[in-house]
């Protein structure tokens, strides 16, 4: 008690100084759903709605070269996951001639034809593309004739395969690839397509990274029902590409994504913009071909932003390709042979089942995951008090609702009825500080004091030995006001 009534008064002098807490108008979004129409995707009765990337494999210089070697049982698994749809990117660049003919290596052509095959056979949309060709971005019109000259090669090679197999005509053009030089190139390259695959699907993305900032610029090839429109999203970059080292600089780490109403505008502003063009154009169909959150930021928010992505495209009838299967990215683990459970849900959510998470600043969490609809989600802080003079004291849930329990200090039951992400609030304790300051003070005190008496000859004593007295007095004083106050929160 006496204890208490010391800290309270302590802690009253301190609130002079704490800073008022900041309200967060939380602005209403009023943006009615868009959608596209249109259903061109169908092939076969065969719909394009979930992919994802075999990245890493053939778009290296030489697959192999970074990790990924493209296993026959990847198709499988992968179909079996519940996609209907792979992207394979390829550097044909790197696998073909530098001068006319530009011929494609016999051997190249042979382990792609393989790896489409195998995705053919399980019934999959094999999407192939001509993926890191750098040159082409740098000097375009030194390479438009090559350029020309792979599709003229690869359409013929495949122009008896069936039609879920699609064609994309070039990964995220940029650099000196501007609009205007990329629609020249876009209504070249689909005519020679169409001389050997009339009706084959193809796509076709904006300049600058597939960015749906540049749709504005893209010119849709006319009067071709089988042009389908991609675009790549990455949004926030600083969260999804946090510590990748491919990027320079290198946005640091520990962005989280929380899913905050400011957070999902950001990413429903931006499908929007690519919704609103393509009811422009005919309602063409839409295809997110990448989208994904680099391996370096935290899994709670890698699974609340895919989760998000996915379902809002999803919303407006935008198909899509997470990036990528099993490497940075990747939503497999390679190494042992097992979907990343929670990656793999935030694509494909199992029926009636919801993510729980918890974003905290300190401290673990016990109890976040995937829950049935209707059921509870018991979520335990771990820890509830960190640091030594100036502590992060755990304080309480925000974000609960009327059918949440809260069973103690610690634990509560979250009820879930849709993804449920609730806030760990924690506040700075001042009490150790106020009390070492204090003590200090004292200390300083006694020994100015005694230094005076001794000084003025009104007492004969040790001034050093009195001093270190008193230090441990207080000292033990202190620890003892700690360990009680540990008690205290540990009761609670
Ligand atoms: C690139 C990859 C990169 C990914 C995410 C892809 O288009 O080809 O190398 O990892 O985007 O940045």
């Amino acid at each position: 008690m006496k204890k208490d009534f010391s800290k309270i008064s302590f802690l009253s002098l301190f609130l002079l100084f704490s800073v008022a807490p900041q309200l967060i108008q939380a602005r209403k979004n009023n943006s009615q759903m868009l959608t596209v129409k249109s259903t061109t995707f169908e092939t076969n009765n065969t719909k394009m709605r979930r992919g994802i990337n075999i990245g890493n494999a053939l778009e290296a210089p030489n697959e192999g070269d970074w990790g990924v070697v493209i296993k026959d049982e990847y198709f499988k698994i992968i179909r079996e996951a519940g996609f209907d749809t792979v992207r394979i990117p390829i550097r044909w660049s790197n696998h073909a001639g530098s001068v006319p003919p530009y011929k494609i290596d016999d051997n190249f052509f042979k382990r792609v034809d393989w790896v489409v095959n195998k995705s053919l056979e399980q019934g999959l949309i094999t999407i192939i593309n001509i993926h890191h060709y750098e040159e082409i971005m740098q000097k375009p019109e030194g390479h438009e004739d090559r350029f020309l000259a792979l599709w003229k090669q690869i359409s013929e090679h495949y122009r008896n395969y069936p039609d879920t197999l699609y064609f994309e005509l070039l990964n995220e053009p940029n650099g000196a690839l501007t609009s205007d030089i990329w629609n020249k190139f876009i209504e070249e390259a689909v005519s020679i397509i169409r001389e050997t695959n009339p009706t084959r699907k193809i796509i076709i993305g904006p300049a600058d990274w597939n960015s749906v900032y540049k749709l504005k610029e893209l010119k849709v090839p006319e009067g071709d029902k089988n042009i389908i429109v991609t675009f790549h999203f990455y949004t926030p970059f600083e969260f999804t590409h946090q510590g990748a080292e491919w990027v320079s600089p290198s946005p640091p780490v520990g962005k989280k994504w929380i899913g905050n109403e400011a957070e999902q505008k950001q990413i429903t502003d931006e499908l929007d913009i690519a919704v609103r063009w393509a009811t422009e154009h005919n309602n063409i169909s839409l295809f997110m071909g990448e989208f994904g959150a680099y391996s370096k930021a935290d899994m709670a928010s890698r699974v609340r932003w895919t989760y998000f992505v996915a379902r809002e495209a999803e919303k407006r009838n935008i198909a899509w390709a997470y990036w990528e299967f099993c490497s940075g990215f990747g939503a497999y683990d390679p190494v042992k042979n097992e979907w990343r459970e929670d990656l793999l849900n935030a694509l494909i959510p199992p029926p009636n089942k919801y993510y729980v998470s918890v974003d905290t600043e300190h401290g673990s969490i016990l109890g976040s995951g995937w829950y049935n609809e209707g059921s509870y989600a018991t979520i335990k802080i771990s820890e509830t008090s960190l640091g030594f003079l100036v502590q992060d004291v755990f304080d309480h849930f925000e974000g609960l609702g009327s059918r949440d329990i809260v069973i103690d200090a610690r634990t509560v039951k979250v009820y879930v009825n849709g993804p449920r992400i609730i806030r760990a609030v924690w506040r700075k304790d001042y009490t150790m500080a106020l009390l070492t300051t204090l003590g200090v003070g004292i200390i300083l005190g006694v020994a100015i004091l005694l230094y005076k008496m001794q000084r003025f000859s009104l007492l004969s004593v040790d001034f050093r030995n009195a001093t270190l007295h008193s230090s441990l007095v207080l000292f033990s004083l202190h620890t003892f006001l700690r360990l009680g106050s540990l008690k205290l929160k540990q009761q609670r």
